[in-house]
């Protein structure tokens, strides 16, 4: 490991209440403990590796979270502090989502295709982006995490009790496995 890397924080695997927590409100007195937090952020969702993360994920109920989606294998990292979606469009989109926090687990989602995000980053500028595509779903999810809502609340009650009792069988397999070495 570089000594130079930020360390890696521990994401909450659900349920947690934290994940089903609604985060609160960056203030200026948050300024440093964020700033410090979010190189860890990045660190800990490349490391997953992952496209996103949201704080209450890494037991921070801050309105926090950082995405990059490594287009092209080339970082574009972003950082959403506060955020807040402002305009969605009403033609939906369908796809695939899953969750550092529900490690493999996966589940169709429909959301709004196109979102207009008001946010700040790390250094407290403003910014407002029109998001479509992944990266639309991508912040769609991480907000939703900022308010206590996770990918398998958007299907059916079936379907996500059964991903929550897969993910509790394997997740009961792992620690019995790491026992055994
Ligand atoms: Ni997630």
């Amino acid at each position: 490991m570089d000594a130079l890397a930020p360390d890696l924080l521990t994401i909450l695997i659900a349920p947690h209440k934290v994940l089903k927590a609604r985060a609160r409100a960056v203030t200026p007195a948050d300024a440093e403990a964020v700033r410090a937090l979010i190189p860890r952020m990045f660190a800990t969702m490349y490391q997953a590796p992952g496209i996103g993360l949201a704080a209450p994920q890494v037991n921070v109920s801050l309105r926090v979270a950082v995405v990059d989606l490594m287009a092209d294998e080339k970082p574009a990292p972003i950082v959403l502090v506060n955020p807040e979606i402002v305009a969605a469009s009403p033609e939906l989109a369908t796809r695939e989502e899953g969750c550092l926090s529900l490690p493999g687990q996966y589940a169709d989602v429909t959301r709004p295709a196109r979102v207009v995000v008001r946010f700040h980053d790390q250094l407290g500028a403003r910014h407002e982006i029109t998001a479509e595509g992944l990266l639309s779903a991508c912040i769609q999810h991480e907000i939703d995490h900022l308010d206590g809502v996770l990918f398998v609340d958007h299907i059916s009650a079936l379907k996500r009790n059964m991903i929550m009792r897969r993910l509790a069988k394997e997740q009961r397999q792992q620690r019995e496995d790491a026992a055994k070495r």
